[in-house]
């Protein structure tokens, strides 16, 4: 089944733990969570504090997507703020194994990013060892950004390189994902997609979700 990541960075910040509910209610499968240091990617949005509190308000698995520069400082931080799934990019990540060592030590799911610019053979050899690829459909730091239509192949590349190295890491996709490309998306190789102001900007998350679960119900 492929699983929708609503993304918090659309929601009401105003009202963020009763977002989220609505979100669980509505029936996304996590919680995606964007974590921005304004050095890595030009914008800064919210960081352990955040997590630590909107933990209370949702059973679901929270997603974390850190965009800093320097990962390996924050992990335990945000270990111990409730993620389940700690995503670093491997552009900002210069000892990648140790990073995500670090995470999997750490009882959390391991997740690896990759940026629009960056290929796909750059994860040659780290991906045995992770849970999850997340291939960058914009160029990360904001929302509500144009889906790169090349992102298309490199889902299908990673999924190829998983495929024949049997290697079980899911493929999560991140940026300009709606309910009109989400099939494409999910036909490439998807199995996460992640939702940010196409969830968050919509009138009623349940119709998304179902929506969602409609364009995808005969996908492979
Ligand atoms: C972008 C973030 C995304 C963002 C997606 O830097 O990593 O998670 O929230 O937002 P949309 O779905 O609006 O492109
Ligand atoms: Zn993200």
């Amino acid at each position: 089944m492929v699983m929708i990541a609503p993304s918090i960075l659309s929601a009401d910040f105003t009202r963020l733990g009763e977002e989220i509910r609505l979100a669980e209610e509505a029936g996304a499968d996590m919680i995606h969570i964007d974590v921005m240091d304004g050095h890595f990617v030009p914008n800064i949005s919210v960081g352990q504090e955040v997590v630590r509190g909107i933990r209370k308000a949702t059973r679901l698995p929270f997603d974390v997507h850190l965009m800093i520069e320097d990962p390996d400082r924050y992990i335990s931080d945000f270990v111990n703020a409730g993620a389940d799934i700690i995503t670093v990019h491997l552009e900002a990540a210069p000892h990648l194994h140790r990073t995500v060592q670090w995470i999997k030590e750490s009882g959390k799911r391991a997740g690896v990013s990759i940026n629009p610019a960056t290929p796909v053979w750059s994860l040659e050899n780290i991906i045995s060892e992770v849970d999850i690829v997340l291939v960058m459909s914009v160029n990360p730091g904001f929302g509500g950004q144009d889906f790169i239509p090349e992102s298309i192949e490199k889902i299908r590349t990673v999924k190829r390189m998983l495929r024949e190295r049997g290697i079980e890491a899911l493929v999560e996709v991140d940026g300009g994902v709606k309910i009109s490309n989400a099939r494409e998306v999910a036909d490439a190789g998807a199995d996460v997609l992640v939702m940010g102001s196409a969830f968050f900007n919509s009138e009623d998350y349940s119709e998304v979700v179902r929506r969602f679960r409609v364009e995808n119900q005969v996908s492979p």
